[in-house]
């Protein structure tokens, strides 16, 4: 019997239970009720007394091993994912995690979408300009006083490339190709020297715009913007202009809109004053056109440009414009719709 026993452990290490079914025929013939195992544990009894141990430790030897083997093919079988039975096409997936736009985007689109309504299409231009198309081209000439209104970037190498402190270049850009009828934004980011606090960055984006035909006049800015303006903010806003100065302009001003937090009555965000800065703008300046070869006798026109970082901190409440930059998860999820 102890033979027997020990060429069934034999049988049992060599045995393959590469599938399932083997796996089943192993545990039929051994574990099942008629089984091996029941049937040499019957025979317990009549082992000799001096036999008894050695014999017991064999049958658990071999019960173990089966199980091992029942076991192994079982996890094996798990494993393999590739059978189709296992596989619930109808299942729902898992989800995953969306993205949202950039706050920026948000608002860049939008005022993008209302102009475009006017009929202005997108120019980008380019980060990476040359002195000529930031400012001398735009009625900067050098060593003016303007220049330092933008505190730029030079490239060490080569003052001649910077980075650009405004889009107005890439308008320039768009002149230079390009006769009247013109009607574009441009939008993008831009680069100026300055402190970094929670007012103001050394990177913004602005989207600025450029119209130029026969005939257009200030009249036309006015209308453009307060069209603008209460699309934007709301039916109720009212714009106001005053006076101000750029190179590229004559005459410039700057456009204030009523404070779109209190209605104008005076509060927090707008100092009290019930008006909110946004945008600057003017009617092209001769000398830019002529840099441009579009005869300013024909042709007249009028720009505008507007940081998007301040405009989207007043419409969601940001009071910290580094925030645009950081790519903190929860801030940003608050822009999902
Ligand atoms: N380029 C100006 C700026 O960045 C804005 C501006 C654009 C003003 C067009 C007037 C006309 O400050």
């Amino acid at each position: 019997m102890i033979e027997k026993l020990a060429d069934f452990i034999e049988e049992v290490k060599n045995f393959k239970a590469e599938t399932a079914a083997k796996a089943e025929e192993l545990r039929l013939k051994f574990l099942a009720k008629k089984g091996i195992l029941n049937e040499i544990f019957a025979e317990f009894k009549n082992v000799p007394p001096e036999q008894k141990k050695d014999f017991g430790q064999k049958i658990n030897t071999l019960k173990q091993l089966v199980e091992q083997k029942i076991q192994e093919a079982k996890e094996r079988s798990e494993e393999d994912s590739s059978k189709p039975a296992d596989l619930d096409t109808s299942l729902p997936g898992p989800n995953i995690a969306l993205g949202s736009h950039h706050p920026i985007t948000m608002v860049k689109n939008e005022i993008i979408e209302i102009f475009g309504r006017l009929g202005f299409t997108v120019a980008e231009g380019q980060e990476i300009e040359d002195d000529y198309h930031n400012f001398t081209a735009l009625n900067f000439p050098p060593e003016h006083p303007a220049r330092d209104m933008q505190d730029t970037f030079f490239i060490e190498t080569d003052p001649d490339i910077l980075l650009r402190t405004h889009t107005s270049g890439g308008q320039v850009r768009v002149m230079e190709k390009q006769q009247p009828p013109i009607r574009v934004l441009v939008p993008g980011r831009v680069f100026r020297n300055e402190a970094v606090s929670a007012r103001s960055h050394c990177i913004f984006h602005q989207v600025e715009g450029l119209y130029i035909d026969k005939n257009v006049s200030f009249a036309d800015l006015k209308q453009t913007l307060m069209y603008f303006a209460k699309e934007f903010y709301g039916e109720k806003t009212e714009i106001r202009l005053r006076p101000s100065y750029f190179p590229f302009t004559e005459p410039s001003a700057e456009m204030d809109v009523s404070c779109s937090i209190c209605g104008g009555k005076g509060c927090a965000i707008c100092k009290g004053t019930g008006w909110l800065e946004i945008l600057g703008c003017g009617m092209v300046h001769p000398n830019v056109l002529r840099n441009c070869g579009i005869d300013p006798e024909v042709y007249s026109g009028f720009a505008f440009g507007m940081g998007i970082e301040r405009t989207a901190m007043l419409r969601y409440g940001v009071t910290d414009i580094r925030m645009f930059f950081e790519n903190d998860m929860k801030f940003l999820s608050r822009f999902k719709h």
